[in-house]
């Protein structure tokens, strides 16, 4: 038994999407959230400007005293991964392997689209990760750059939104694919924009519900489950505005949230 928190982090808010899925399903388990929304995106950044971030986020949350770092980010899991696993000495559970497995399971063509940020398609750690898995898979990747401010900015579901969709994403259903996967931690805020422009027959992945199921794995088998009967205790940070945290982070959990505090993560 272990009744610390886990510790969730992103370059801002998308990761919520992912700790939206922890907390369902682990509802006892307390749960530690830093967005970096004062320097979001990652996504358009060098890689060493990230990994500079993904440490100084992950010492942010090791000093929350956390039993579990979970990368919400796939920009940062694919710079910084096995950096990370090196260098610092806590279980670490990251988004890219388990939305590749998904895919690869869904996919009945054989075609597998990627969208992502600049930092994660450029990476090539989709094409790597799916073709570990199944070799015969063609892998057909975009980098979408806008999607994240339109969701940073709470523009998930306008005319904006939509037209950045289909300017991204008509050349890629006209690609074939039967599964696309959602790269990025902040994309599920556009999966109606998103679905709307592939159509009923490219199935969606999100790893955000993979990744809870791969934190419950990880929970079993670190024997680190909280004790049951004690409530569970969320906590949120921000590098950024409250305000603006508290509203939109609100939104995107379908409950409110108080009590955010700000972070200066450069001292970290
Ligand atoms: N949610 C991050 C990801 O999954 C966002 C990237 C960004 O900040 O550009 O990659």
């Amino acid at each position: 038994m272990d009744n610390r928190p886990i510790g969730v982090f992103d370059s801002g808010l998308g990761g919520l999407t992912v700790l939206d899925e922890i907390m369902k399903l682990m509802p006892t388990e307390s749960i530690v959230y830093f967005g970096d929304c004062g320097r979001t995106p990652y996504g358009t950044k060098s890689r060493e400007m990230v990994v500079k971030y993904t440490f100084q986020d992950i010492r942010f949350l090791l000093n929350q005293d956390i039993k579990m770092i979970v990368i919400a980010c796939n920009t940062a899991s694919a710079c910084s991964l096995e950096l990370v696993k090196n260098n610092f000495n806590i279980p670490v559970i990251e988004v890219v392997q388990p939305g590749a497995k998904t895919a690869v399971r869904m996919t009945k063509n054989k075609k597998i689209g990627v969208i992502g940020t600049e930092g994660t398609i450029n990476s090539g750690v989709y094409g790597k990760t799916i073709n570990k898995i199944d070799n015969t898979v063609q892998i057909i990747s975009k980098a979408c750059p806008l999607f994240v401010p339109l969701v940073e900015t709470g523009w998930w579901d306008n005319d904006i939104a939509g037209r950045t969709a289909e300017e991204y994403l008509i050349p890629l259903k006209n690609e074939g694919i039967d599964v696309l996967v959602l790269g990025c931690t902040h994309y599920p805020l556009l999966k109606g924009v998103i679905s709307k422009v592939m159509g009923d027959d490219v199935a969606l992945v999100s790893s955000a519900l993979e990744v809870a199921k791969v934190v419950k794995e990880a929970i079993e088998e670190y024997d680190m489950a909280r004790d049951e009967k004690i409530k569970p205790v969320y906590r949120y940070y921000t590098s950024d505005s409250v305000e603006k945290f508290e509203s939109l982070g609100s939104l995107i959990l379908k409950k409110e949230i108080r009590s955010v505090e700000k972070v200066d993560i450069e001292k970290y």
